[in-house]
């Protein structure tokens, strides 16, 4: 509980340079998490994640009880999650997943329309807003190709 709180507060410090902070609690923000909640992501990939997860994605991973979906800003649900990566985690959005508890993530959340790019920026979203902040600032570097 307590690591978890100080891990909270070293995301929050970690994020300090974003336009819009990240907001995370240790089971994500009390009650069912809707977009207008969320802040506005500085990187444009970011943002139409944002509205993508709105129309797709909310219903379940805004902490839909009974499907099981982790919580968008929820450290416990998704801090385990994150550390698989950003490739496995887009893979799993992409392709659907059942999870050791037989919950099912959809294909592309049950949204055939959307692109394979649309869901990753979905998910980099989610992760950047549920304190994986750095990790996304990794990732979007990698799709920039900075540095090469
Ligand atoms: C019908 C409900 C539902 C919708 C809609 C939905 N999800 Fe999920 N999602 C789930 C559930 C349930 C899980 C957890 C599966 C498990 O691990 O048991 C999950 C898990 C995930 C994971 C974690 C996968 C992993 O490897 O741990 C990601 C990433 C994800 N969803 C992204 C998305 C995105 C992006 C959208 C919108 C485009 C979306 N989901 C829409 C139900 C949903």
């Amino acid at each position: 509980m307590r690591f978890a709180a100080v891990m909270g507060a070293m995301f929050v410090c970690a994020s300090m340079a974003q336009a819009d902070s990240p907001v995370v609690a240790d089971r994500g923000l009390d009650g069912f998490v809707s977009v207008d909640r969320l802040p506005v992501p500085e990187a444009s990939f970011l943002q139409d994640g944002r509205t993508i997860w709105a129309d797709t994605c909310e219903g379940c991973h805004g902490g839909n009880k009974y499907v099981g979906a982790p919580k968008i800003t929820s450290l416990r649900a998704w801090e385990p999650r994150i550390a698989q990566g950003m490739e496995i985690l887009i893979d799993h959005a992409v392709n659907g997943f059942v999870g050791p508890k037989y919950t099912e993530m959809p294909p592309r959340g049950a949204n055939p329309d959307l692109t394979d790019e649309q869901v990753a920026a979905a998910v980099a979203f989610m992760v950047w807003t549920s304190g994986g902040d750095a990790v996304v600032e990794t990732y979007l570097k990698t799709l920039m190709g900075e540095g090469s």
